[in-house]
């Protein structure tokens, strides 16, 4: 089987953790490197808790501190109610002996892009900061790029405000880069995994796989599911970012729909909203394939193949 090759852009977070996990052992994927954004918590706190996945589960993959904050944006937002002080909160993990790579974050995707043959599909699963920062300072990057699938975004309704979900909403600006960039979009939003919730039934299904990274799952998830049952009230946590890796593993996980997609960077009340526009209103050309379901049980089949992938 021909590997994807990708590089994962993340924040993590719990669900970025498991998007790594699910990556980096698939027969799918090739997992070239990490970059490493502002989200979820500060760029310091999201690039140790990278690390820390890495030597737990022993990836040896490069990760790479990106930026540290929004391009446009003068604060930076991040979901410390979710994710905990750490962005990580939950597992504990032995002291830190990886290093991040001497590289900037969106020098790498650059470089990598640029050395390739255009296979190469960029997977963002936090705010989308450093792929627009890397097709601003280098746009020949772009016929490059073989797909963008990106967690974030939603055509019906937001997790941080009626309009906007977060990875959009932290920095609406870069979407906008992105979203406009004319390479095939991917957006896996939150009408799709919110779907996938992680609720006790799922839990005991993971922890029957008993091996680190079942371990970690567990870890992580009752953290992120006791957070999600206070701020939203669900009985488990939806698994946002994995979406996009079970995809590239298994694309008839998703069932998508060409859209033309606006983020809107203007206004107070709605900014960050990807506007998605599902019945063709604008009349333009489709810039993005946007899901709008997804097959639950293919989706946790994946999750414990990914986890068994340990063993
Ligand atoms: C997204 O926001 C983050 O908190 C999660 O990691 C996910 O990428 C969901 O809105
Ligand atoms: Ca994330």
């Amino acid at each position: 089987m021909i590997k994807r090759k990708i590089i994962l852009d993340c924040d993590p977070g719990h669900d970025d953790a498991i998007a790594i996990m699910l990556a980096a052992k698939s027969q799918a994927i090739d997992l070239l490197g990490i970059t490493v954004v502002a989200g979820n918590q500060t760029l310091d706190k999201t690039v140790v808790n990278a690390l820390n996945v890495c030597q737990y589960l022993n990836l040896d993959i490069p990760v790479y501190r990106g930026c540290e904050n929004p391009m446009i944006r003068d604060k930076q937002i991040v979901a410390d109610d979710i994710h905990g002080d750490s962005g990580l909160d939950g597992p504990k993990f032995e002291p830190l002996n990886r290093e991040v790579e001497k590289q900037h974050g969106v020098l790498y995707i650059i470089d990598t892009l640029l050395k390739s043959e255009g296979d190469i599909t960029v997977v963002t699963t936090g705010p989308m900061t450093n792929l627009a920062m890397a097709i601003r300072l280098c746009p020949e990057i772009l016929p490059k790029i073989q797909e963008i699938v990106l967690m974030g975004g939603c055509y019906q309704l937001g997790n941080m405000t009626p309009a906007a979900e977060f990875n959009v909403l932290a920095d609406g600006d870069a979407a906008h880069v992105v979203f406009t960039c004319g390479r095939k979009i991917t957006m896996v939003g939150l009408d799709v995994t919110r779907k996938v919730l992680c609720l006790p039934s799922v839990m005991e299904r993971m922890a029957k796989t008993q091996n680190k990274a079942s371990k970690l799952f567990i870890d992580l998830m009752t953290f992120f599911n006791k957070s999600q049952n206070e701020v939203f009230g669900w009985a488990g946590g939806p698994l946002h970012d994995p979406v996009t890796i079970a995809y590239l593993i298994d694309p008839s996980v998703l069932t998508t729909k060409e859209m033309f997609t606006q983020i809107d960077i203007r206004s107070e009340q709605s900014y960050g909203r990807t506007n998605c526009d599902y019945f063709n209103y604008f009349k333009k050309k489709p810039n993005s394939n946007v899901s709008i379901d997804i097959d639950v049980e293919k989706f946790w089949d994946i999750i414990e193949e990914g986890i068994k992938a340990y063993n």
